[in-house]
């Protein structure tokens, strides 16, 4: 009997694989402020949007990876999430540090596709949070516009974006710096859950 762990082939499956305890319990910390239940816990979930967003979007402007990923800055969800704010009478929230991707060489390859991974990741739990969104009223025009699918569909988009990742050549440091940076991501979105959510 084989009793060796399997170590998937992929960088996006060893990414799933060592996040998914991490994104289980951050499912669990969001799902059981109910964010869904009034549009008041919903501007709470927003301003967590909002802040994981703000930390991504100078990636979305780096030139190195707008070459790899076609694109790139108009996935960008900072606007839309800005726009839910506004379309439910609420201010972003206030900053008092700069976005945690920024940096003045900007970030590396293989942190920015960690940090990728997870954001662009996220798009595809997106349809329940949608589902449960319309449930209260709100819809991709008016309040839960950063939750709307991308115009080819959620899984063929995030297919795309996995084939795109996969194609990138990592070294085995660089893939632990990229496998890291995704732990780091979710555990920024965590810290933003226990501050707005908490
Ligand atoms: C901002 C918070 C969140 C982040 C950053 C995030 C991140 C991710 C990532 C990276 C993936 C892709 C995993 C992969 O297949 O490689 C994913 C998928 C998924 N997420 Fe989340 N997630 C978040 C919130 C949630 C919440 C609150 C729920 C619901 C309870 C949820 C449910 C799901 C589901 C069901 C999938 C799989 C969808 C499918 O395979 O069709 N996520 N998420």
């Amino acid at each position: 009997m084989n009793t060796q762990t399997t170590i998937p082939a992929l960088l996006s499956d060893r990414l799933r694989a060592a996040t998914h305890p991490t994104h289980e319990q951050l499912d669990q910390s969001i799902m059981a402020a109910k964010p869904f239940e009034s549009v008041e816990n919903y501007g709470r979930f927003l301003a967590v949007q909002h802040g994981i967003h703000r930390d991504v979007a100078p990636l979305y402007e780096q030139s190195d990876l707008a070459g790899l990923f076609p694109g790139l800055t108009g996935r960008c969800r900072l606007e839309a999430v800005g726009q839910d704010l506004a379309d439910l009478g609420l201010k972003a929230p206030d900053y008092d540090e700069a976005p945690a991707t920024a940096s003045p060489e900007g970030l590396g390859v293989p942190e920015a596709l960690g940090w990728l991974y997870v954001v662009e990741g996220s798009n595809l739990g997106a349809a329940f949070l949608l589902k449960y969104a319309k449930k209260m009223g709100l819809s991709e025009a008016h309040g839960a516009r950063h939750l709307a699918e991308p115009p080819e569909g959620r899984a063929p988009y995030w297919k795309a974006f996995k084939e795109t990742l996969n194609g990138v050549v990592l070294n085995e440091a660089e893939e632990v710096r990229a496998i890291a940076a995704a732990e780091t991501a979710f555990a920024r979105v965590q810290t933003l859950v226990r501050r707005h959510l908490g």
